[in-house]
């Protein structure tokens, strides 16, 4: 099915000047960004977004990391958009994301990570809402 998912180049790859490489990797991919925008988050949303989080000890500086810096943040549709854009985001985990992978080749550590992507349809909406309105 045709799906949407929210996107979000992390400070970590702005500041690294990866925005090119990152988006021409999902171009090349054949999914469609619709919508694409470089912002700073404030921590309200950011703490929103994280709310799941929220016990966790690296929570606090998580939401340091994600305010730190501007996002660039996206809509991408196409085919199974959410599972295709997490197979090239490769894992969470840095150590764990396998070379090819966005997360393998640009991140070095799980706090800074390089990049989000929506875990499920469901989410993706919810997200979307959050940082598009
Ligand atoms: P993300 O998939 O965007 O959503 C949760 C984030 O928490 C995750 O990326 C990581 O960047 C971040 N994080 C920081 N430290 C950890 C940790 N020890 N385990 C899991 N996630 C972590």
């Amino acid at each position: 099915a045709i799906e949407k998912t929210f996107i979000m180049i992390k400070p970590d790859a702005v500041r690294d000047r990866k925005i090119g490489e990152i988006v021409t990797r999902i171009e090349r991919s054949g999914l469609v960004i619709e919508r694409m925008e470089m912002t700073t988050l404030d921590r309200p949303t950011v703490e929103e977004h994280y709310a799941h989080l929220a016990d966790k000890p690296f929570f606090g500086g998580l939401c340091d990391f994600m305010t730190s810096g501007p996002v660039v943040k996206m809509i991408v549709s196409g085919p199974s958009a959410v599972a295709k854009m997490r197979t090239l985001m490769g894992a969470t985990n840095p150590l764990d994301a396998a070379p090819g992978t966005i997360r393998g080749d640009f991140a070095v550590d799980v706090d800074a990570n390089v990049i989000h992507g929506s875990d499920c349809v469901e989410n993706g909406e919810i997200e979307i809402k959050r940082f598009f309105g």
